[in-house]
C-alpha cells in the first residue's frame, strides 16, 4: 500500500471516487457517440463485441490506470515518472503522461463544441422552437447552428466556462461537491426520459433496431470502431483515471470500483439508446444520421410529441450534464501538473483553458469558414473526433498496458490491489497479452494498414 499522500487533496468517500469516476465516464460518448455508432454499425451485434471490448480490453486497463494513479498519488505525468524511477527504469516514461495531455487538449476542444450545442439546444427547446418543425426544418436549424462561428462560439465558451469554474475549486469543493449533484442528478433525468420514450415512443421498433442480432450488418471495421469507443467511454489514454485514482483513499478497493464504473456507464449507454429511438420510431424519422443524429432529428420527435418541449429540454440538460463532468475530468491531469510545477490552481486553469478555449475556435471554424479544408475528406471537426479517439487515446492506452504490466513489479500491483493471487494473474495476463494484441489491431486499422 502506497503511503503517499497526493498534495491536491483526496476524495473523502468510495462514494465520491464512483461518482467524480462514473462522472468521467458517463458523457458525450454514452449518449451522443454511442447510439449513432451502434445505429450505424449494425446494432446488437456491434454492441455485443463492445461489449466484449469493454470486459477484455477497456476494463483491465481501467484497473492499471487507477492503481498506478493511487500509488504515483501524482499528476499523470509525474506518476509516471516517480513509478518509472522507483522500479529503476527511464523517466522517459514520463512521455506517456505528456501524450495523454496533448490528447486530453484535443479531446476537450471538439467536446466542447458538442456540449455548447446541447446547450443552446436546452435554450431552444424551453422556447418552443421545435414544436410542429419537420425533420427537414430540424436540420435546417442544426446547419444554420453549426455555420455560424460565433453564435456557436457564444456556447462552447460558456460551456468551457462552467467546466474551469469547477476545477478551479479544487478536488474536494470544486469536483466533488460537483459530481454530488451532478451524478444523481443525471440518473434522474435518464431515469425520467427513459421512461417518457417508453410510454409516448415506438419501443418495440427501437428494440428491434438495436439489439437485434445480425452478425452480417457487422463489418470488420466497425469491430475496430468498437473497440476505440471502449478507450473513449471509459476515460481511458490520456490519464484521467489516473489522476482521479491518485485522489483515491488507500482503504478502498481498486478492483471493486472500476467494475461499478464500467457497469454504471455501460448500463447508461444502453439506456441512452432507449431514451432516444423509440421517439425516432415513432416520428418515422432518419435515424442512420451519424454524428448529427440526435441534434438534426431528435428535435424533431421532441417537437411533435406531448410535452415536447419540456422533455427536449430535460434531454439535453442531461447530456450537457454528462458532458460537463467528464469535461472536468479531461482538464484535470494538466491542471494537477501545472500545480505540481508551481502554479496556483486558478492560474493552471486558465492557462489550460485557454489553450483549449483557441483550439475549440479551430473546431468552429472547421464547420463553416474553414469547412473547405479537409484532409483525405475529413474537416477538422471529423479528424479530431477521429484521431484523438480511433490513435491517441489506444495508443495511450496501449503504453499504460504496457507500463503496468511490464514496467511494475508484480509486488507492488498486489500490494496495491491486494486481491486473491489467482484473480491479479488473470487480470496481468489479460493486461499483458490480450488488451496489447486489442489496441494493435485498432491501431493499425486505423491507420489504415489493415482493413476490416
Ligand atoms: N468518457 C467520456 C464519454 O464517454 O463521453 C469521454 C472522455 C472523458 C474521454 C474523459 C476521455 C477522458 F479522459
Ligand atoms: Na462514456
Amino acid at each position: 500500500m502506497s503511503e503517499r499522500k497526493s498534495i491536491h487533496g483526496e476524495w473523502s468517500s468510495g462514494m465520491a471516487f464512483f461518482l467524480a469516476a462514473t462522472g468521467s465516464a458517463i458523457g458525450l460518448g454514452n449518449i451522443w457517440r454511442f447510439p449513432y455508432l451502434a445505429g450505424e454499425n449494425g446494432g446488437g451485434a456491434f454492441i455485443l463485441v463492445y461489449l466484449a471490448c469493454i470486459v477484455l480490453i477497456a476494463l483491465p486497463i481501467l484497473i492499471a490506470e487507477i492503481t498506478l494513479g493511487r500509488r504515483g498519488r501524482e499528476s499523470p505525468l509525474n506518476t509516471f515518472r516517480r513509478l518509472a524511477l522507483d522500479e529503476g527504469r527511464s523517466r522517459a516514461w514520463a512521455g506517456v503522461g505528456f501524450i495523454g495531455m496533448l490528447s486530453g487538449i484535443i479531446i476537450l476542444s471538439f467536446y466542447s463544441v458538442v456540449a455548447g450545442w446541447s446547450l443552446e439546444y436546452i435554450w431552444l427547446s424551453l422556447r418552443g422552437a421545435y414544436q410542429g418543425a419537420s425533420a427537414d426544418r430540424t436540420d435546417q436549424l442544426f446547419s444554420m447552428l453549426t455555420s455560424s462561428p460565433w453564435q456557436q462560439m457564444f456556447w462552447y465558451t460558456l460551456f468551457l466556462a462552467l467546466t474551469l469554474i469547477i476545477v478551479a475549486r479544487g478536488v474536494r469543493k470544486g469536483l466533488e461537491r460537483a459530481v454530488w449533484i451532478m451524478v444523481p442528478l443525471l440518473f434522474v433525468l435518464l431515469a425520467v426520459l427513459v421512461a417518457y420514450a417508453l410510454v409516448v415512443g415506438d419501443a418495440h421498433a427501437a428494440i428491434v433496431y438495436l439489439y437485434s442480432v445480425d452478425f452480417s450488418r457487422l463489418s470488420g471495421h466497425a469491430v475496430l470502431l468498437a473497440m476505440g469507443h471502449s478507450f473513449f467511454t471509459l476515460s481511458l489514454g490520456i490519464g484521467a483515471m489516473i489522476v482521479y485514482g491518485a485522489y483515491m483513499p488507500n482503504r478502498l478497493s481498486i478492483m471493486r470500483a472500476a467494475i461499478s464504473v464500467a457497469v454504471a456507464d455501460t448500463v447508461v449507454a444502453v439506456l441512452a439508446g432507449l431514451a432516444i429511438f423509440p421517439l425516432l420510431f415513432a416520428r418515422h424519422l432518419p435515424v442512420a444520421q451519424g454524428p448529427k443524429l440526435i441534434f438534426a432529428s431528435l428535435p424533431a420527435a421532441f417537437g411533435s410529441l406531448p410535452f415536447g418541449f419540456l422533455f427536449g429540454a430535460a434531454f439535453f440538460a442531461l447530456l450537457t450534464l454528462a458532458a460537463w463532468t467528464s469535461a472536468i475530468s479531461i482538464i484535470e491531469p494538466v491542471v494537477s501538473w501545472l500545480v505540481e510545477l508551481g502554479w496556483s490552481r486558478p492560474r493552471s486553469v486558465l492557462a489550460v483553458g485557454s489553450v483549449v478555449w483557441m483550439s475549440s475556435m479551430l473546431i468552429d471554424f472547421s464547420l463553416n469558414v474553414w469547412s473547405g479544408i479537409t484532409w483525405q475528406g475529413r474537416t477538422l471537426f471529423d479528424l479530431f473526433n477521429f484521431v484523438s479517439s480511433d490513435i491517441m487515446l489506444p495508443l495511450g492506452g496501449l503504453l499504460i498496458a504496457l507500463f503496468a504490466g511490464w514496467v511494475i513489479s508484480e509486488r507492488s500491483l498486489r500490494q496495491e490491489l491486494r486481491m486473491n493471487r489467482g484473480a491479479l494473474r488473470l487480470w496481468l495476463w489479460v493486461l499483458r497479452y490480450v488488451t496489447p494484441v486489442g489496441v494493435l489491431l485498432i491501431f493499425l486499422n486505423a491507420l489504415g494498414l489493415i482493413r476490416g
